[in-house]
């Protein structure tokens, strides 16, 4: 074995204002295996990772569902570490970014980039929403595109014809706040000296631990210029006051990486990372020898690959040996879509589907680049089936057995077939490269053609028959033996993908937790466990179970309307959630005409509806086309809420909602007006 080394790995902090899902995943995963692979190699490596808790965002949330913000990370919070166990995610620690600790290295690292002089201050104008007495940021503004006029549009970018822009070119801007017009205000920002960094951050980005396209991307924003980067938030803000700055916060950006290094003080004071000897320094300091690495997105590496080695390096901290960006997630080549069904929690996967196939999936499909990577659910079923439960586990059923019941249950006492067994360990260092260079698919296909050679010796060696001729025991011992002693390799190599079923698989054949140096002593003469099942096929009809259940997440949560609105803070409250008379008020409801119904080719729950407000007509897709005969709506009063943010589906934009009630299904009844009302009239 070469040298120990010492590793800290992250993976990018999770919002901690919505639950994880199959996209946070691919990330996760892709760290997870690879921490594991270097533990079972024998190295020190922790892998941490937090919650993160801070912004505007966050605090709006926690402001809509009536909790304090600190109440809503602490839910978020146990959701997100009970899916992140279930898909086997082994953290050394979770922590958040709303801690002690982190609160303690956001200053320390500010004041030292403070005293060295590389923050700056200046004044700066801004939205502000007079009603909520708030600064806004871009998203929180609402108007009318600048370029194709859509309404209810964002402050950086249109949904409707993808123009991007900045919130001051919108026409008729509003508060999604409050719906007021927001004030052009001016206040005191510091900022972080971005260009004071230029030469380390070129040095750095040579230094070889950043992955081509990444590198490429960096050069690109050296042309640009770095610019000076805004680290501070006007009050009301959740977040970290700026020690020397009151009612002025620290940016969420500016901590959220800060929280890779307050998980780790965490461990550092914990029980088990006193009991291990961990020293804060060994890891962090400006000379530190450990190697340190982020898993990230790709849309993220402005702040990891030039923001956060910058803040880093002007605190007299080390910069991290490498960032791994990876790309994004799409389900059968297209966006995940919450119409679609494609929308995949975390917690909605596992009610249907067994975490280890999908590790299987993106290890399968995942290399050192930042290349998107698609979960073609076809391929996910026929990749699973052929692979795991065709191969790998087909090679120990077909063993197993004849074990059992013709010897008792134990290994033979030598190898039959020295060669084959040498192969498979020494196939074992390209694979761990594989692993090491983030190859995954690489090192899957490695394995693979290994699973096949063992079935292929298997299929030669036809034990089912040996076990009928006379004479043949000694034969038949060795060639199951051997067959499961290449089955432990295999299911060795494949472990930092497969833990549970590894984990399985060392109760089956009595052994401890694998390492990678152990496979290459073969486990003879000794008992193992009678053979069960490792794992099951995907069935088909799961996944569609799975699919249609993300869709009902959705109309789980309108009943009346596929509307979603494009701000999860306008997003309707459950029943029995707190409203207060401020947010109820926000709700622009009106009277308007059904000019229109009619069927949505490709989604028999809705109607398309045309709505007249009185002069103006809005497309509205409604879940009822079980309830109404879309010939009787025509011509009828019904009350819309007409200020939710249009959403874009696949059949078209849906601007508004229709108001019904109802347990759902043919018992869904609209909100019907007297005849005297007017379309567009105000309902109070
Ligand atoms: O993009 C995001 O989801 C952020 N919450 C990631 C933060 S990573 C790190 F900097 F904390
Ligand atoms: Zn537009």
């Amino acid at each position: 074995m070469s040298e120990i080394r010492d590793i800290l790995v992250t993976s990018a902090l999770p919002y901690a204002n919505g639950p994880i899902h199959i996209g946070h995943l691919l990330e996760y995963i892709q760290t997870d295996i690879w921490a594991r692979f270097q533990k079972m190699r024998g190295h020190h490596c922790w892998y941490v990772c937090a919650d993160d808790a801070h912004g505007t965002p966050i605090m709006l949330r926690a402001r809509h569902e009536g909790i304090t913000p600190e109440d809503l990370i602490a839910r978020v919070a146990e959701e997100h570490r009970a899916d992140f166990a279930a898909f086997r995610i082994d953290f050394d620690n979770y922590h958040s970014t709303h801690s002690a600790e982190n609160r303690y290295y956001a200053n320390l690292i500010y004041a030292r980039n403070r005293d060295k002089g590389h923050i700056s201050k200046r004044s700066i104008t801004q939205a502000y929403d007079p009603v909520e007495h708030m600064f806004l940021p871009d998203r929180f503004i609402k108007g009318e595109c600048p370029k194709c006029g859509a309404a209810d549009q964002y402050g950086d970018n249109c949904e409707v014809c993808g123009a991007s822009y900045s919130p001051n070119e919108l026409k008729n801007p509003r508060s999604a706040v409050s719906g007021a017009v927001p004030e052009q205000r001016e206040s005191d920002h510091y900022f972080f000296r971005l260009g004071d960094f230029e030469a380390l951050l070129k040095d750095w980005t040579r230094g070889g631990g950043l992955q081509p396209q990444v590198a490429n991307k960096l050069d690109e924003w050296f042309a640009a210029g770095l610019q000076e980067w805004d680290i501070s938030r006007d009050a009301p803000y959740f977040g970290f006051e700026i020690p020397d700055h009151p009612g002025k916060f620290f940016y969420v950006w500016l901590d959220a990486p800060i929280g890779y290094m307050a998980s780790f003080r965490n461990l550092c004071d914990s029980p088990r990372g006193r009991a291990a000897g961990l020293d804060f320094d060994h890891f962090w300091s400006k000379d530190a020898t450990a190697e340190l690495y982020h898993f990230i997105g790709k849309d993220i590496i402005y702040f990891h690959a030039l923001f956060w080695p910058a803040m880093l390096h002007g605190a007299d901290f080390r910069t991290p040996s490498a960032i791994f960006a990876h790309g994004f997630l799409t389900v059968d080549g297209q966006k995940m879509s919450k119409s679609r069904g494609t929308f995949i929690k975390a917690r909605t996967y596992l009610e249907h589907l067994n975490p280890e196939y999908l590790r299987y999936y993106f290890a399968a499909k995942l290399g050192p680049g930042v290349d998107d990577v698609d979960l073609s659910l076809e391929d996910f079923t026929a990749r699973v089936n052929s692979d795991l439960v065709g191969k790998v586990v087909n090679i120990a059923s077909r063993s197993a057995g004849f074990i059992t019941k013709r010897f008792a249950g134990r290994l033979a006492p030598t190898l039959c077939d020295t060669g084959l067994f040498d192969a498979f360990v020494q196939a074992g260092e390209s694979i761990a490269h594989a692993y090491e260079r983030r190859e995954l698919s690489r090192a899957v296909r490695e394995i693979m053609a290994l699973a096949d050679r063992a079935n292929q010796y298997i299929d030669e060696q036809a034990p089912w028959v040996l076990a009928k001729q006379a004479g043949q025991e000694a034969r038949l011992h060795g060639v199951c033996s051997l067959g499961l002693n290449l089955f432990r390799i295999l299911i060795g190599y494949l472990r930092p993908i497969l833990p549970g079923t590894a984990a399985d698989a060392e109760s089956f054949l009595r052994i401890g937790p694998l390492t990678w140096a152990a496979l290459a002593e073969p486990l003879l003469d000794r008992e193992i466990a009678p053979f069960k099942p490792l794992m099951t096929r995907v069935e088909p009809a799961h996944i569609a179970a799975m699919l249609e259940a993300s869709k009902e997440d959705l109309s789980a949560a309108r009943p009346a309307s596929a509307i979603e609105p494009t701000n999860p803070h306008l997003a309707r409250d459950p029943i029995g959630a707190v409203v207060d008379i401020e947010t109820f008020a926000k709700l622009d409801l009106r009277i308007a005409r059904i000019r229109s119904a009619g069927p949505v080719a490709g989604a028999d729950k809705l109607l398309r509806l045309e709505l007249d407000l009185g002069g103006e007509t809005r497309t509205v897709f409604a879940g009822i086309r079980a309830a109404y005969d879309p010939r009787d709506l025509e011509g009828r009063l019904t009350v819309m809420l007409a200020n939710l943010a249009p959403r874009k589906m696949r059949f078209g934009t849906s601007e508004g909602m229709v108001l019904a009630a109802g347990p759902g299904g043919k018992d869904i009844f609209i909100l019907s007006p007297d005849a005297g009302a007017e379309p567009g009239m105000r309902v109070k």
